[in-house]
C-alpha cells in the first residue's frame, strides 16, 4: 500500500508519500511567510489552496511514482484552523474520488508522535510536542495517547512569536529570540506558571513585553523568557516521565529547533537514565510524511472508513483516538 498524506492544519502545507513499511518516499512542504503580523486562518487556507497541487506534483516527482500508484489518501483532520482544515479536506476528498481510492482523516498531534517514533526508533517515549499552535506532553497508556500536560492558554511558539512581534523583532520569533538570548546571562524574574501538570504562558508573555518596555535590555528579556518558559516545559515533562516510568523522552514540533530547549530536556532525561530522542528537523515541524504514515497505521488496523467519515474536527483531541497499533506499552 502506498499512502499520500496532505497536511495543512496551520501555516505550512505539506505532502508526503509513505509505503506500508514506513519508508518515506517523499516529503515536500511550503510554509506561509506572512508579510506582517501573525497567521490569519483565511490566508493559511488560501496558501494551502495554492500549494497543494504543486506539492503533490513535487512529491510524486521525488518518489518517482505516479498518481496511479497511490492506494490511499490521508489528510490532517484536526486540530487546527477551521478554514485551513476545510481546504485540505476538500483537496483530499477530490483526490480520493478522482483516483477512486479510500481516504482517511488523521489526528495531527498523534502524527507528530508517530513520525518521531518512526524516524528515531524510540519505542515508547514521553513526548514534548511544542509548536506555534500546540504545547502538549503526550505518552501512551491503556490504548490511547494521553495528554499528561498541556498549555491552558497560548502555545509555547505562539508566546515567543507574539513577544517577538510586540518588540519589533518580526515573525517567526523563535530563531531571533534564541540568537539574542545567547548574548545574555542576566536573569530577570518573570512569572513561572505551572498548574498541576498544565502550563500557562500568557502572563509570562505580558510580563516579558512590559520588561522590555520598561527599559530592560532585549537580550536579557529574551534570555529570561526562554529560561523561564523552557524550565516550565521541562518540569512537566519530568513529572510525566517519573509518573509513567517510561525510559525515553522525545522532543518534536517547530520549537524543537531551539538548542537551549534541547539541551535542558536532554540533561533532564539523562538524570533519569532515559534516552533522549529528536526526529530530524524536517520531521519535527508540520510535514506531509507524518500524515501519510498515520494513514498507513490506520489502514493496517482497519480504521479507514468511507467518505462520510471525513468531516474536519477543529478541536480534535489527542486522547480521542483509539491506537490499536500500539497494543500495550513495552516497559
Ligand atoms: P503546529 O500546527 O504543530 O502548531 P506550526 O504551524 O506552529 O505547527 P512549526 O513549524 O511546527 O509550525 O512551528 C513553528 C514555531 O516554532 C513558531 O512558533 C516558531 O517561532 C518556533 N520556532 C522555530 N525556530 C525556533 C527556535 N530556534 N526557537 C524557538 N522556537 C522556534
Ligand atoms: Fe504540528
Amino acid at each position: 500500500v502506498i499512502c499520500i498524506g496532505i497536511e495543512g492544519t496551520a501555516e505550512k502545507t505539506g505532502v508526503g508519500i509513505v509505503d506500508s513499511n514506513g519508508k518515506i518516499l517523499a516529503s515536500q512542504g511550503n510554509p506561509l511567510i506572512p508579510e506582517s503580523g501573525g497567521i490569519h486562518p483565511r490566508e493559511a487556507a488560501e496558501h494551502h489552496a495554492a500549494n497543494i497541487v504543486p506539492l503533490i506534483k513535487d512529491a510524486l516527482h521525488e518518489s518517482g511514482l505516479g498518481l496511479e500508484d497511490m492506494d490511499l489518501v490521508a489528510f490532517s483532520r484536526g486540530p487546527g484552523l477551521g478554514p485551513a482544515l476545510r481546504t485540505v479536506a476538500t483537496a483530499a476528498r477530490s483526490l480520493a474520488l478522482s483516483l477512486n481510492i479510500p481516504i482517511v482523516g488523521v489526528n495531527h498531534c498523534i502524527g507528530h508522535v508517530e513520525i518521531g517514533r518512526l524516524t528515531t526508533g524510540a519505542e515508547d517515549p514521553v513526548t514534548l510536542y511544542v509548536s506555534g499552535g500546540n504545547t502538549q506532553i503526550i505518552a501512551f497508556d491503556a490504548g490511547r495517547y494521553r495528554v499528561f500536560g498541556e498549555t491552558l492558554d497560548i502555545a509555547m511558539g505562539n508566546c515567543i512569536d507574539q513577544f517577538s512581534r510586540s518588540v519589533g523583532l518580526g515573525h517567526p520569533g523563535g530563531p531571533v529570540v534564541e540568537k539574542l538570548a545567547l548574548k545574555s546571562r542576566n536573569h530577570i524574574k518573570l512569572p513561572y506558571t505551572v498548574k498541576g501538570m498544565d502550563l500557562s504562558f500568557s502572563g509570562l508573555l505580558t510580563a516579558a513585553i512590559r520588561k522590555y518596555e520598561s527599559g530592560e535590555a532585549i537580550e536579557d528579556v529574551c534570555y529570561s523568557l526562554q529560561e523561564t518558559a523552557f524550565s516550565m516545559l521541562v518540569e512537566v515533562t519530568e513529572r510525566a516521565l517519573a509518573h509513567s516510568k517510561k525510559r525515553e523522552v522525545m522532543l518534536c514540533g517547530g520549537v524543537a529547533a531551539n538548542n537551549r530547549l534541547r539541551e535542558m530536556l536532554s540533561i533532564m532525561a539523562e538524570e533519569h537514565y532515559a534516552e533522549f530522542h529528536m526526529p530530524p528537523m524536517k520531521y519535527c515541524g508540520d510535514n506531509g510524511a507524518m500524515i501519510a504514515w498515520m494513514g498507513q497505521l490506520m489502514h493496517s488496523h482497519s480504521l479507514v472508513k468511507g467518505m462520510e467519515d471525513t468531516e474536519v474536527i477543529q478541536k480534535y483531541r489527542t486522547d480521542q483516538v483509539d491506537v490499536p497499533w500500539r497494543k500495550s506499552s513495552p516497559k
